[in-house]
């Protein structure tokens, strides 16, 4: 795909979905906040990606999803030609019912078909001339994940998607997530402050700080991951340290803070 003003576009391998080369973004003089940052994801890989609050998670987002092109920056960014991106609000039209919402924009005369059966692989079948505003928060976010995934992503970017639903929902999430994934093989950034959502759904965690990739960690835990397994209690350990969080109760503090606010 084409990228902004400032950005070089190189030609991609067979085996790279994405190609990120030396990137730069900065809002103002005072300094950068992508610092000549690089990345690779495989196609069909799953990598999530941590930092600390203003460490630039969203801006690397919006300039993988090419939503920054009033923002001052250059280096070199690859993505396949089909992206979709999932924020932590589902952007639901409130003057569309679901059903409209998900096939909004879909050229073709099945295109009302594909999206009632996104919706119902995301377990909203029946909810097709709901208005968005009776769906609750969870379903709300499953339907945004059935309007990303009606269009068939190679590249599926995830900002904190979870991030305002509770834990049991967010569990639930996470499993539906995993199954559309296994189906539908894009790659995929996620964006998330919860350290074991990551290591729950990631083959590889990436930490930023100070603009660029500081830790890049293959998640070898297999399909089945459990909190309790010592290999996952250790890898939050280690992920928590790269954040400067030194034990889980100021993690939680920092969690809960964000949350709230
Ligand atoms: N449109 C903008 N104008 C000016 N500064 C911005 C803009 N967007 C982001 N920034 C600044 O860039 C830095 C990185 O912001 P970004 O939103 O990428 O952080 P983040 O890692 O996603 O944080 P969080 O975890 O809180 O969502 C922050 O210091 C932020 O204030
Ligand atoms: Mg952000």
């Amino acid at each position: 795909m084409a990228t902004d003003a400032g950005l070089t576009t190189g030609q991609l391998e067979d085996r790279t979905a994405v190609r990120v080369e030396r990137l730069h973004r900065s809002f103002n003089e005072a300094g950068g906040v992508l610092n000549g940052l690089d990345l690779d994801i495989a196609p069909g890989e799953f990598v999530a990606l941590i930092g600390r609050s203003g460490s630039g998670k969203s801006t690397l987002l919006r300039a993988l999803a090419g939503l920054d092109r009033d923002v001052a920056g250059h280096g070199s960014i690859d993505v396949p030609d089909r992206v979709s991106v999932v924020f932590q609000d589902s952007r639901l039209l409130p003057w569309r019912r679901i059903l409209d919402n998900v096939a909004f924009g879909l050229r073709g005369r099945d295109a009302r078909r594909r999206g009632e059966e996104a919706l119902a692989e995301v377990g909203l079948a029946g909810r097709e001339r709901s208005w968005p505003h009776e769906l609750s928060g969870g379903e709300q976010q499953r339907a945004a994940l059935a309007r990303s995934l009606v269009r068939d992503p190679e590249l599926l970017l995830a900002d904190e998607p979870f991030g305002a639903l509770d834990a049991l929902t967010r569990m639930r999430m996470h499993i539906l997530l995993k199954r559309l994934c296994a189906v539908h093989r894009p790659s995929v950034l996620l964006v998330t402050h919860d350290v074991d959502e990551a290591i729950v759904l990631a083959d590889r965690v990436i930490v930023l700080v100070d603009g660029v990739v500081s830790s890049d960690i293959h998640i070898d835990l297999g399909e089945r991951r459990s909190p309790g397994d010592p290999r996952f209690a250790s890898l939050r350990t280690r992920l928590l340290a790269e954040l400067g969080v030194e034990d889980d109760h100021e993690a939680i503090d920092t969690q809960d803070r964000k949350a709230a606010s």
